[in-house]
This record gives structure tokens, sequence and C-alpha cells, in this order.
């Protein structure tokens, strides 16, 4: 009888195992997954104000992850801050060269990548690289006339690509629960920059405001930022450069956020890092120093119209 019962649990256990090693083998065999590639009909307008808008928007948005500091252009880096259990992770070479960087993609692949976060391979790429989901047509336009253009920072740079190696957390991720974004249907207009609520919900959402500084990156909603859980509440545990985690800050208009913070003290903050009586913003935030003061203030008028949420985040310093 204990022999049939042993048996039996021998034979589960067995069977479990052989299940798992399956998985295993076939999400490592198999990798990143990838998608059907549609190129929409495009082709990118330029003019001197894309050129310039785009390469704000890019220094904000892009050069951070791509910018590479031996050759001062957006060869690709190591991205250090992302999660050790990720596998190492490099950022790519973005200028026009056409071996290594971006030359010989055409705008509509582009864009696809941008929108949808696939490749003209069809490769998926999994969540370390921005989408712009949410970013007006004129304003994505923009960032690749950048890219097009003969600034300094995307001039062409044979500096060869070094592949990521992704974990096989990071395939088993991106084969269950990460999924690409869809491509608009519709065109997606510019904010009304009169009206300094809407221009600032645009900034906090398609600036990736959000996505730090809500609960969690796991439990953000891109399509609808405003769904994130603890959105704008603070406290996710992004990482600094020595992979030290550096907690978010509440940005609701709580009293455990900046609802005691005037319209000045958060330009000041957002745009050079500097906090009242504290000490300065760190990494991973950076100083957006391209906004105008009143492209700041509007982020500050909106936040000031989302629901506050108690939430005190503690300043941890290693120094
Ligand atoms: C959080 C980091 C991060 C940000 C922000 C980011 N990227 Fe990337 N990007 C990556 C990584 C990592 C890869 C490589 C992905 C891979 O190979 O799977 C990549 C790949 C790319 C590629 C594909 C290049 C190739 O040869 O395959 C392009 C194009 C690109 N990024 C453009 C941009 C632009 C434009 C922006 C700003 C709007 C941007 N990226 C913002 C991390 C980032
Ligand atoms: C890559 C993640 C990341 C992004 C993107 C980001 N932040 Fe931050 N932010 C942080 C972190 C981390 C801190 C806390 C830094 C510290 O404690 O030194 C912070 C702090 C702040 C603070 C200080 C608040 C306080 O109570 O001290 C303000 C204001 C702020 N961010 C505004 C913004 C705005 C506005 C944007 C978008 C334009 C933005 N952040 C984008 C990570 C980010």
């Amino acid at each position: 009888m204990k022999s049939k019962i042993l048996l039996g649990i021998g034979l589960v256990v067995g069977l479990i195992l052989v299940v798992i090693l399956s998985v295993f083998f076939y999400i490592s065999g198999k990798g990143i997954p990838s998608y059907e590639v549609k190129l929409p009909d495009y082709t990118v307008k330029s003019s001197p104000e894309a050129i310039e808008r785009g390469k704000k928007l890019a220094l904000m948005l892009c050069a951070g992850c791509h910018m590479n500091r031996e050759t001062g252009k957006l060869t690709g880096t190591q991205m250090l801050d992302a999660p050790a259990e990720f596998g190492p992770i490099y950022s790519r070479n973005i200028t026009q060269d056409k071996n290594y960087g971006i030359g010989n993609w055409t705008d509509a692949e582009l864009l696809y990548l941008l929108r949808t976060g696939i490749k003209k391979d069809g490769q998926y790429v999994p969540p370390y690289m921005a989408k712009l989901t949410n970013m007006a047509d004129e304003d994505v336009n923009a960032i690749i006339a950048f890219l097009r253009s003969d600034e300094a920072l995307v001039a062409a740079d044979p500096t060869p690509d070094k592949d990521s190696d992704p974990s096989f957390l990071t395939k088993l991720l991106s084969n269950l629960a990460w999924k690409p974004m869809p491509m608009p249907t519709e065109v997606i207009p510019m904010p009304d920059t009169a009206d300094q609520v809407q221009l600032g919900k645009y900034l906090a959402y398609n600036l990736e405001c959000f996505s730090c500084h809500s609960a969690d990156f796991k439990t953000n909603d891109f399509m609808n930022p405003d769904q994130s859980k603890g959105y704008f509440g603070g406290g996710n545990q992004t990482l600094n450069l020595k992979g030290q985690i550096v907690a978010t800050a509440n940005l609701t208009p709580h009293e455990t956020g900046i609802g005691n913070w005037s319209q000045e003290d958060f330009v000041k903050a957002v745009k050079f890092g500097l906090v009242p009586n504290d000490r300065a913003l760190r990494y991973p935030m950076h100083p957006y120093t391209q906004l105008s003061d009143y492209e700041a203030a509007s982020i500050y008028e909106y936040l000031m119209t989302i629901p506050p949420i108690d939430n005190k985040v503690e300043r941890v310093f290693y120094d």
C-alpha cells in the first residue's frame, strides 16, 4: 500500500519536472518572440522646427539610454540600472551608420518600432525600451526627423552594437506577460498648449513621468496611464547606476506628496533637480533642462488635479 502511494507521488513529481523542463527548454529555445510587421504608409516630414522639437524630445526621452559617453553620440551603451534578473541589456547604436546604426531603416520601420516595440525583422523589444503609445503624431514625426537630421548626436558613427543577453525570466515574461503595443488607428493630435492642465497631462504621460512615479513598473498601464496602480503616488523602486534602490517621490497633491509645494519649487526640481531644504535629486531622476518654465509649470497644474494619495516615501541616502 505504502509503496503504491510512494510510486504515485514519484510519478506526479516526475511529471511536474518533465513539464517544467519542457517549458524551460521551449522558452529558452524560442527566446524573445517575433510578430508580424504591418508597416504604415509613412514618410517623415522634416523641417528645421521639427528637427529642433525632435531633438528636445530625444534629449529627454532617448539620450538617457542611448547616449554613449565615449563617443558623445547616440551609439548605445549598457543599461546598468536595469534589474540584474533581466540579464545584461545593451541599448543600440541609433546614429545614421548603415551597418550598426539605423541608416538602413525606413521611416515607416522607425515609426512602427517606436509605436509598437516591434523591430523591422519582427523581433519584439521588451519594455526596457520606451514605447510612444500616446504621443501626438506630430511629435513622433519630430523625433524621426531628428534621427534623420545632420545633428552631431546622430551623425553616422561605426561603433558596433553589443547584443543583449536576455535571461530566462525576460524570455518567459516576453512570451507570457509583455505584449507589443497596438499601432494607433487614428490621428493623435497635439495638446492645446493654451490649456495648462491639458498640456501638463500630455507631458506627464509622454515624458514617462507617470511610469517611474506610480507604484510599480509591473502594474503600469501604458495605454491608459492614469489607470496605473498608485498613479503618481511614488514609492516605485528604481535603481541607480550601482544597482541601489532609489524610491520615486509621491507627486500627488497630498501633504505626503507635493501638496505643500509651490509651482516655483516644482519647476526648479524638475528642471534643475533642486529641492527646497533637501539634497539634490539623484539618478534616475534627471534634470529636464529642455522644458520651458511654462511646460514644467503645466505638469504641476495637471498634477494638482489628480487624486491625492497618502504615501510617505523616505529618501534613503547611501553616502
Ligand atoms: C529605457 C531605455 C531606453 C530608452 C528610454 C530608449 N531606448 Fe531605444 N533601445 C533600448 C534598448 C535596450 C534597445 C535594444 C533592444 C534590443 O535589442 O532588444 C533599444 C533599441 C532601439 C532601436 C533599435 C535599433 C536596432 O538597431 O535594433 C531604436 C531605433 C531605438 N532604440 C530608438 C529609440 C528612440 C528614438 C528613443 C526615444 C524616443 C529610445 N530608443 C528610447 C533602450 C532604450
Ligand atoms: C526614470 C525614472 C523617473 C522619471 C522618468 C521621472 N522621475 Fe521624477 N524622480 C525619480 C526619482 C527616483 C526621484 C527621487 C530622487 C531622489 O530621491 O533623489 C524623483 C523625484 C522627483 C521630484 C522631487 C519630488 C520630491 O518630493 O522630492 C519631482 C518634482 C519629480 N521627480 C518630477 C518628475 C517629472 C515632472 C517627471 C517627468 C517630466 C519625472 N519626475 C520623471 C524618478 C523619475
